[in-house]
């Protein structure tokens, strides 16, 4: 049996962090979703298209490719932003559903982190996690990694880009970022990643528990 975790949550929440290294112990392959939406910012923008125009976003659908999503090219802040804007466009939310599940029903199963994993992507995941932490603390995370490519960037830039991300992506009105009922819910405010990664363990360690059982 193919297991399946979903792992949602804010920026820089961890979630990325956590997740790839609970893929890594529980060898399991691992899809950063986020790569996908940044992918198609980037295209778009790229082509001197407009990210907040759902036709000019969906005429680079074809140019997203699952093998070929580096996250160091794709990792910068601004790159975030217009990720988020793509993100709003059902059409383009829907385009990219296929991906993500076939990707996610490769033996011996996946986790896949994003904002819509549970909700939509994989409602029935075999486990859920919703990861936060606190604006200031995520703002500092994020922050911290930004410095390498953007020094100009100010901890109060950062916490404001933050804040309109969140914003969006919990109030667009397709797939907007929410903790579903049956999610574990995984503050890494005050945790170490070693602290987050052996708390999601335990809690997949537990599902498998009762699989074993039949309960
Ligand atoms: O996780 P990451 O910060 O790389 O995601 C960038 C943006 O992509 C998010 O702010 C969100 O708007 C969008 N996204 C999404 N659904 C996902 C993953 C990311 O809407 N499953």
């Amino acid at each position: 049996m193919i297991l399946t975790i979903a792992m949602d949550g804010p920026a820089a929440s961890g979630k990325g962090t956590v997740g790839r290294r609970l893929g890594d112990k529980l060898g399991l392959h691992y899809l950063d979703t986020g790569l996908l939406y940044r992918a198609l910012g980037q295209a778009t923008q790229q082509a001197g298209l407009d990210c907040d125009r759902e036709d000019d976003v969906l005429s680079m659908l074809p140019s997203i490719d699952l093998d070929h999503l580096d996250p160091d090219r794709l990792g910068a802040h601004q790159v975030g932003m217009l990720a988020s804007k793509v993100a709003v466009h059902p059409k383009i939310r829907n385009g990219l559903l296929s991906l993500q599940r076939d990707f996610a029903a490769r033996a011996p199963g996946a986790i896949l982190d994003g904002r819509d994993i549970a909700s939509v992507v994989l409602p029935h995941a075999s486990v859920k996690f919703y990861v936060t932490a606190d604006l200031t603390e995520r703002a500092r995370r994020r922050h911290a990694d930004a410095m390498r490519d953007r020094p100009d960037l100010t901890l109060d830039d950062v916490l404001k880009d933050i804040t309109a991300r969140d914003e969006r992506d919990m109030n667009r009105s397709t797939a907007p970022l929410r903790q579903v009922a049956d999610a574990i819910l995984l503050d890494t405010t005050h945790l170490s990643i070693d602290e987050a990664v052996a708390q999601a363990l335990r809690h997949v360690s537990l599902h498998d528990q009762s699989r074993n059982l039949g309960v």
